[in-house]
């Protein structure tokens, strides 16, 4: 597990609700930061007080992670987007490279803000299933809590997807050993790029909490045999992990700035 929240504390908003204290102290069990009263204290007396690294904030709507300028909290938008281009007719580059369809099992290894894990669970009907492990334990909690709510202006089919991803807190580097053969149709990961696209301000805020250690061939060999069809990696166009990997079939990256490796289980 990645340990990148050791200096953080946990608080409420001001006038904080009873299901805002129950929601700090479930956070702060799961990730082990301290749980700090917020009482009547701006959050730039709090900061002065305890010095931290970073501040989780429950507030009435949402989790925020606040370190330095960036501020990280889940929300279903982006996921939200592809879905209703997937329902105009649009391809979503993920979809094709994962080659997923109705009641498949995805193992989503890197699950991050759950954008990829959603549109799949979309995909996946109520007859597939997605497990999304995630090492931050921060992150986990935020968007493990994030994908059982409710968002005006989510449609219905979205909100089951979202509710239907199981979230795993863990190092898929370990999880992938202990799981039974073709245990999976797909496996997928998604890391955090060696070469970032500046652009994507979800991937930014999550950048200081993330896990940022590269996929290794052990990784590969593991989710290989973890999958009955294919392990798909996600790599900017810039990028040059998938070649590093072996990856021999690779999709996207010419129109498009992110591209897909692909191995296919026989062959
Ligand atoms: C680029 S983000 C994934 C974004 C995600 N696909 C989405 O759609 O929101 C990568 C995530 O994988 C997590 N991660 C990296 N290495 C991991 C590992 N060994 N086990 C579990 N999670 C890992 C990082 O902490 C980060 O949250």
């Amino acid at each position: 597990m990645v340990n990148s929240e050791k200096n953080f504390i946990i608080t409420t908003s001001l006038g904080a609700r009873a299901d805002q204290y129950e929601l700090a102290a479930r956070i702060s069990n799961e990730t082990g930061i301290p749980y700090v009263a917020r009482g009547k204290k701006t959050i730039s007396e709090l900061k002065d007080s305890w010095k931290p690294d970073g501040m989780v904030v429950v507030e009435p709507l949402r989790i925020i992670c606040i370190v330095g300028e960036s501020e990280f909290f889940f929300h279903p938008s982006m996921a939200v987007i592809r879905i209703k281009e997937i329902k105009s007719g649009k391809n979503d580059q993920m979809i094709n490279a994962m080659g997923l369809c109705d009641g498949q099992r995805l193992l989503d290894c890197t699950l991050g803000l759950a954008t990829d894990a959603i549109v799949a669970s979309y995909i996946l009907g109520p007859k597939g299933f997605v497990l999304g492990i995630e090492s931050s334990p921060l992150v986990a909690s935020i968007v493990q809590i994030g994908l059982q709510k409710s968002y005006k202006k989510t449609s219905h089919d979205v909100l089951n997807a979202m509710s239907r991803i199981k979230v795993f807190k863990g190092d898929h580097r370990i999880t992938l050993e202990e799981l039974p053969d073709n245990s999976f149709d797909v496996v997928y990961f998604d890391p955090m790029f060696r070469i970032p696209m500046s652009k994507s301000s979800g991937i930014n805020a999550l950048r200081p909490l993330a896990d940022h250690r590269p996929i290794t061939n052990r990784v590969l060999d593991s989710a290989l045999r973890v999958a009955s069809k294919r392990v798909v990696v996600k790599e900017n166009r810039w990028g040059n992990e998938l070649e590093k990997l072996g990856f021999k079939y690779i999709e996207g990256g010419k129109n498009s700035s992110v591209r897909y490796g692909i191995m296919f289980k026989d062959g």
